[in-house]
């Protein structure tokens, strides 16, 4: 590969196929692969963890640069630390999952959480795959390549309970439409696709159609087209 790293930014609302794109697209092109969602998650699972009231943002602020939240890049193997510890179960639990969205919307949190964002991309020799909802907005307005994942709130909801084994669709569909709306309306850098990102919607896409395009994509940036 050549010299120059590419940085590519992947924003959407969840149950569009992000993470799986992301991944794939990393190893194939081999750049390394951050999924900021989870660093949002780790730091929740540390506050609920050490009983921070999660209604009260300052309380949250006061302590969001305590724990030191450590994320391993490699697409074929992405780890995530907190104080040492593996936390790449918990954070997926639901009680993560219903708090991400406030923990996530204090200013204080997403400062210290960019800051590790940025410091991963600038470290990336090849380049890297950053997925999340403010990458290409907020964390790398340079990326090369901005891309914006969408599916139908169906598509989406239909994804995540095949996911989570056992989930009834109807209650994801509503739970996953509340958590976008407040994704999208919190004040500091919300869920928005970029003036320059390409949107892609998946909705009547199979993942290998998806990885295949932003792939293509990736290929035509690096060949200056
Ligand atoms: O992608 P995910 O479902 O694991 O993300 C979990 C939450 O983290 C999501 O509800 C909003 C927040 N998040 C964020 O605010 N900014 C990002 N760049 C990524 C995720």
């Amino acid at each position: 590969r050549t010299a120059q790293p590419v940085i590519v930014a992947i924003d959407g609302p969840s149950g569009t196929g992000k993470s799986s794109t992301s991944k794939a697209v990393a190893a194939q092109l081999g750049l390394r692969y951050l999924d900021t969602g989870a660093q949002y998650r780790a730091i929740t699972w540390w506050m609920v963890t050490n009983g921070i009231d999660i209604d009260d943002p300052t309380a949250i602020a006061a302590v969001a640069g305590k724990p030191e939240i450590v994320s391993g890049t490699d697409p074929a193997n992405p780890t995530i630390t907190v104080d040492g510890v593996d936390v790449s179960g918990p954070i997926r639990t639901q009680e993560v999952t219903d708090r991400v969205s406030a923990v996530s919307a204090v200013p204080e949190v997403r400062e210290r959480i960019t800051e590790l964002q940025r410091s991963l991309a600038a470290a990336a020799e090849n380049g890297i795959v950053v997925e999340g909802r403010d990458i290409g907005t907020t964390v790398l307005p340079d990326a090369d390549l901005k891309i914006f994942l969408t599916a139908s709130p169906e598509a989406r909801a239909a994804r995540r309970s095949g996911e989570l084994k056992g989930a009834d669709l109807h209650s994801t569909r509503e739970a996953l439409i509340k958590r976008d709306a407040a994704d999208s309306s919190r004040k500091t850098s919300p869920l928005a696709k970029a003036e320059d990102a390409i949107e892609v919607d998946t909705t009547d896409l199979t993942l290998p159609q998806v990885i295949e395009c932003v792939v293509t994509l990736v290929e035509e940036k690096r060949a200056g087209k």
